[in-house]
């Protein structure tokens, strides 16, 4: 056993030096442009601009703010490298994590993980804006974000209600012949086994500390694949993992390009190593990725597209109402799920609360993320502004009044869209009915709640919702019959990690935060002990 242990310590230091070895190495190599920027760039030592990647072949990352300029080059990886990632998490789990390693052991690993981003955070912030778009504070918050998931999973991992959990009761059952009680009813959670871990690019930090801060807290291993938008972040967030000394398989990063994407997904489904997979991103790969599932019987979580009511009431304090409705509708340029998506004003406050708005909308500074001073970035592409303008375009056409913006800001750069405010929306156009990843905020007046009520309700999506009022009993009995996961009363942001983050409807199902979070990566198994028959 001894041995055994001196043997693992050993392969451990091993790799280490190779880090420490590589992370030099790469200082002394010619630095790209990002790695310019970056007080240490051994962060890109995944990339292929530091000359250590063997791959094949790469695949550009662009930066939103000007597409013409490549982020980095980031080296591609097929189902194959899919398939390996799944076998060597397999074996990091069965040989040592699952059962080798205390929840204690788990949490210091986080813990020393959180540590090492909370070092490099200007830098992650850096990179994250330089290939997402958003301004750089939102990008630094988003860093402290993600941090508080693997420090508060970290504290998670050790209580009974997480990975070292589970009951033990008197048992229900009596002896036949002496009808003295007989047994104990042990229930014991256990780790789901491999996890895969899909992530978007709206945050490219957070939604995989979200998900791999839980999943390894519980004793999973976890294979992550970030959007091919932002690869860049994902690396460089699994070249600090590597530094906490997280051992190697129990969890990696993998970058398959848009043309691979597809088959590394449909590899997660189908190959039954895999027991767990958690997607965030549209419902439409949400469904497919269900589908594809459904053979191996997968456990999954689905975090899917939103399409969240803002209702202000006539009793609202109206400028909380705005200050809310902007941070939540122009957040990332109005690319988040959980977004303000359809703004529904009480008739008699309608004009002043639109008018109110509008101020504060118009003192937005839209710009490159880097520049400082900028509140609003580009959108995540050109197609990005293709599909926002066409639908303002259409709203327009249906009958809808613009009040601010309504175009593309071509004098910016191809990325950016005007921030847009569109009343007398039609609750049939395409701008109301879906999801709109961009700084537009289409507004309709109602007259009493049950009308606010039923065309919040009148949606597929079921994410998160809002609304202003100053009644606590509305404010109950509003929330109550909202058919969402998340409601925001008086309030914009209401992401934080110990709150269960998640949907209903089409938006999907299982939470994410909050000890809810950790139970996603957890198996009950009943036991039942005959010791006293
Ligand atoms: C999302 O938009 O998917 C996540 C938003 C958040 O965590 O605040």
């Amino acid at each position: 056993m001894v041995a055994k242990i001196l043997r693992r310590m050993m392969f451990f230091e091993i790799l280490r030096f190779r880090r420490t070895f590589l992370v030099r190495a790469f200082s002394m190599s010619s630095l790209s442009p990002l790695a310019s920027l970056l007080k240490n760039p051994s962060l890109l030592v995944k990339l292929d601009d530091g000359h250590l990647q063997s791959s094949e072949s790469t695949f550009a990352v662009y930066n939103p703010a000007d597409p013409n300029v490549i982020v980095g080059n980031v080296p591609i990886m097929a189902r194959e490298d899919c398939s390996r990632a799944i076998q060597d998490s397999h074996v990091a789990l069965t040989t040592h994590w699952r059962d080798g390693t205390t929840a204690a052991h788990r949490a210091e690993l986080l813990r020393a993980w959180a540590a090492l981003i909370h070092d490099n955070a200007d830098d992650m912030a850096t990179i994250m804006t330089m290939e997402s778009g958003k301004p750089w504070k939102e990008s630094r918050g988003e860093t402290d974000y993600a941090i508080s998931f693997l420090e508060y999973y970290a504290s998670e991992a050790i209580r009974p209600s997480g990975a070292g959990g589970g009951f033990l009761t008197p048992t229900p059952f009596f002896d036949p012949g002496s009808g003295a009680p007989r047994g104990q009813v042990l229930a014991m959670h256990q780790a789901v086994g491999v996890t895969a871990l899909i992530t978007p690019w709206n945050f490219p930090i957070a939604m995989i500390t979200r998900k791999v801060g839980p999943a390894l807290a519980a004793g999973c291993t976890a294979i992550v694949k970030p959007s091919e938008l932002t690869p860049i972040t994902a690396l460089a967030l699994q070249v600090l993992a590597d530094e906490a000394g997280i051992p190697q398989g129990v969890l990696q990063t993998i970058t398959p390009d848009t043309e691979n994407t597809a088959s590394v997904g449909e590899e997660f489904c189908r190959n039954p190593l895999v027991q767990k997979l958690s997607f965030t991103g549209s419902t439409a790969i949400g469904k497919m990725l269900m589908a594809q599932s459904s053979n191996t019987v997968k456990r999954l979580s689905l975090e899917l597209g939103g399409n969240a009511p803002f209702v202000v009431f006539a009793d609202a304090d109206l400028d909380q109402a705005v200050t809310a409705a902007v941070a939540s509708k122009y957040r990332h340029a109005g690319q988040t799920c959980v977004c303000a998506d359809r703004f529904l004003v009480h008739a008699s406050v309608h004009d002043i609360f639109v008018g109110k708005l509008k101020r504060c909308v118009q003192e937005l500074t839209v710009g490159p993320g880097m520049e400082e001073g900028t509140t609003l970035g580009p959108l995540i592409s050109r197609d990005a502004v293709a599909s926002v303008d066409e639908k303002v375009q259409e709203a327009i056409n249906e009958g809808a009044e613009l009040v601010l913006g309504g175009s593309p800001l071509k004098r910016k750069g191809p990325s950016y869209y005007d921030p847009t405010i569109l009343t007398n929306v039609s609750s049939d156009s395409r701008i109301w009915k879906t999801e709109t990843f961009g700084p537009v905020a289409p507004i309709r007046p109602f007259e009493s709640d049950e009308e606010a009520l039923a065309i919040a309700n009148d949606s597929n999506a079921g994410l998160a919702a809002y609304f202003c009022s100053r009644d606590l009993s509305r404010a109950f009995q509003f929330s109550k019959r909202l058919e969402c996961g998340i409601v925001g009363i008086n309030e914009g942001i209401i992401s934080h990690c110990v709150a269960p983050f998640g949907g209903i409807k089409a938006s999907g199902f299982g939470r994410e935060g909050s000890p809810l979070g950790i139970a996603e990566y957890l198996e009950t198994k009943y036991v039942f002990l005959n010791f006293n028959a």
